[in-house]
Formats: C-alpha cells, sequence, structure tokens
C-alpha cells in the first residue's frame, strides 16, 4: 500500500455574513443566547446564484496551485455534501465542467457533516491502492438553502462555504495520512435530517407546506452523541496509528458548538492552544467545516510541517470520523 497525504489545499468563503444582531430581525433570539450557547458570532452566507460547484471551484484552484499541478492532472474527484447544486447530475461532475478536470471521474458523497472525512478516506484508498494518482477532495455546502428561517434551533447556528484538498503519494518527506477510523448508527437517524425531496417524501405542495424541505435537528440529543462520539472515535484513530493524544499537535474538531469543542477537549486534555476554532467567524459548514478550519490553520501558522494533526467530525446518519495525519506542506 502507498503512503497518501495532502500536497494542496484551499477554501473559500462567500462574501456576505450574517452576524448574530442579523438574526434577532429573523427569529425570536439574541445575539448574546447565541454567542453562549454556541460560540458563533457570525457565519458566511452564499449568494443567491452562488452554489456549492462555484464554492468547490474557487477553493480547489487554490489547492491545485499549492500543490503545482492542473486541472488536468486530476484522477478523481469526490464533494462531499448535503447541498448538491441539484440532485444529480452529481456536484462533483460539475466541478470537474467547471474546472476542465477531463481526465477526473467524479461522485459525491453524503455523510453530512462528517463527510469531508469518509471522502478523504475513500480518495486515499484509490491512492494506496495505485488505481489514481491524484484526488481531488472537496467539502462544499449551501446549508443557507436548506435553512428553515422561522427555526431559532438551527437557523443560527449553520453557514456555507468550501474547502478542498489535493491527494496524492507520499514521496516519504511530505507528510502522510497515518490512520482514519469512520463509524455510523443509522437507528439515530431521525435526530438530525431533511425529511424532503427524496422517494420518501417527494417534492409537492403538501412536503412544502409541511416544511419538509429543510433541516430538522433535535438540538440536545445530537450534543450528547457528538461529545461522546468524536472524543471515542479521535482515541480509536490515534491508537490505530500508535499515537495518544499528547502527541497531537493540531486537534480539528467539527465546528459544531464551541461547547460540544470544549467537552471534547476536556475529556481528551487538550490544552486551548492545541485545539483549532474558527466557528465564532463561519458557523457550522457541515462537510466543508474540516478542510475550511484546516487551511485556515495552516494559513494562520497553527500548523506546520511535521506536525500531528488530529480531525475530527461527526453528523447526521449518525456519522463520525477521525484522520490522524503527519502535516507535510
Ligand atoms: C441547538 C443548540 C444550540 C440549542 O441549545 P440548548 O442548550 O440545547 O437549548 P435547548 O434547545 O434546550 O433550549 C433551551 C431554551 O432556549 C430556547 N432557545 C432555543 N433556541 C434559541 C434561540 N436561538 N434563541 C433564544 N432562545 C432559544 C429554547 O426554546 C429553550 O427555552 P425553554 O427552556 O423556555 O423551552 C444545542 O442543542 C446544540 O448546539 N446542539 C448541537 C447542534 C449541532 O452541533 N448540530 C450539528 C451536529 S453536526
Amino acid at each position: 500500500m502507498k503512503q497518501v497525504t495532502i500536497t494542496g489545499i484551499g477554501s473559500y468563503l462567500p462574501e456576505r455574513i450574517l452576524t448574530n444582531k442579523d438574526l434577532e430581525k429573523i427569529v425570536e433570539t439574541n445575539e448574546e443566547w447565541i454567542f453562549t450557547r454556541t460560540g458563533i458570532k457570525e457565519r458566511r452566507i452564499a449568494a443567491e446564484g452562488e452554489m456549492p460547484s462555484d464554492m468547490s471551484v474557487k477553493a480547489s484552484e487554490k489547492a491545485m496551485a499549492m500543490a503545482g499541478i492542473t486541472a488536468a492532472d486530476i484522477d478523481m474527484i469526490v464533494v462531499a455534501t448535503i447541498t448538491p447544486d441539484m440532485p444529480f447530475p452529481c456536484t462533483a461532475a460539475i466541478v470537474q465542467g467547471k474546472i476542465g478536470a477531463k481526465n477526473a471521474f467524479c461522485f459525491d458523497l453524503e455523510a453530512a457533516c462528517s463527510g469531508f472525512i469518509f471522502a478523504m478516506e475513500t480518495a486515499r484508498n484509490y491512492i494506496a491502492t495505485g488505481s489514481v494518482k491524484t484526488a481531488l477532495v472537496i467539502g462544499a455546502e449551501k446549508i443557507s438553502a436548506i435553512t428553515d428561517w422561522t427555526d431559532r434551533g438551527t437557523c443560527i447556528i449553520f453557514g456555507d462555504g468550501a474547502g478542498a484538498v489535493i491527494l496524492q503519494e507520499s514521496n516519504g518527506s511530505n507528510g502522510n495520512i497515518r490512520s482514519t477510523v469512520m463509524a455510523s448508527d443509522g437507528t439515530l437517524g431521525d435526530l438530525l435530517k431533511m425529511p424532503g425531496g427524496g422517494a420518501l417524501h417527494p417534492a409537492s405542495h403538501k412536503t412544502v407546506d409541511d416544511r419538509l424541505h429543510f433541516l430538522k435537528m433535535t438540538g440536545k440529543e445530537v450534543f450528547k452523541h457528538a461529545v461522546r462520539c468524536m472524543g471515542d472515535v479521535g482515541q480509536k484513530a490515534l491508537e490505530k496509528c500508535g499515537l495518544a493524544y499528547e502527541d497531537v499537535d493540531c486537534l480539528i474538531p467539527h465546528q459544531a458548538n464551541i461547547r460540544i469543542i470544549e467537552a471534547i477537549a476536556e475529556r481528551v486534555k487538550a490544552p486551548p492552544e492545541k485545539v483549532f476554532i474558527n466557528l465564532e467567524r463561519v458557523g457550522n459548514i457541515s462537510a466543508a467545516s474540516i478542510p475550511v478550519a484546516m487551511d485556515e490553520a495552516l494559513k494562520s501558522g497553527r500548523i506546520k510541517k511535521g506536525d500531528i494533526i488530529l480531525a475530527v467530525a461527526f453528523g447526521g446518519g449518525f456519522t463520525w470520523g477521525a484522520t490522524v495525519l503527519e502535516w507535510g506542506i
């Protein structure tokens, strides 16, 4: 099996900022409540015609430039998203068309907020077994498109954006992905879902009237599971590659809620300087959360070549997963 590493990374956030103060005009809430209960001050909202594929293109161009490759070098594109441009064709194929990656095969992967970890592990396997050389892995979301702006339990949390990485075989001195562990529990799917638009509830006047095309969440339950699952899976991923939490230079948790992040950090005894948090400015961007955070951690000097990074995610499904990598750029 070949060792696989990230050779390029990039992210993109839409221009429009929606602050907690702005939300006071939309739902019965207040700035302070949102900040103290979630840690979020503002989030980015994509423009009306700005699609997940457009945000993916912007993030991918930066990742390709860093890796020093052109679109023609890409063998596969995987987009992790719960908000594809449309049910099909897949957003990955739309991205392919937009960047001109004519040699790539493309598919989307849906594992909600864990999607990026699942997609990266999928692509890693293709490279590890030698079936492809270069993969573009993207997490891209326009959660604002499935947000119920009358539901104060969800509309305060989510945001839009995209992050992308280029994966290639490691040359031995540019880092590697050490281990990944993924898990799911389909019996808890009802706690975080969008019921409408699939075969169960195809779009109709009734599904629109019943507000089935919006994200639904039982926040308190999701919270409990998120803390336990992310703490456990991080531990398992570290054990799998013979490391412990003390070896981690930077913990990049899914940016769901500051209280979830603090509970995980406490569980694993990670000091604040080792935990990367950008949630205050971006909210929860679902599958884009980890790659956007990873890119910002790199650009702000919080991670450097040789560091051990642990990324942990949790989302609808339920799905959860963790990746340990040695940073190589
Ligand atoms: C959504 C979340 C912030 C709500 O916080 P909470 O502490 O669980 O709050 P509750 O839902 O129990 O509500 C507590 C009270 O605040 C109220 N409340 C809920 N949302 C509010 C808002 N936006 N503004 C003001 N009050 C609000 C509730 O109505 C409730 O009032 P009551 O006690 O009079 O009934 C929290 O559950 C959460 O972050 N869950 C995990 C979300 C997540 O990470 N999801 C993605 C995982 S991938």
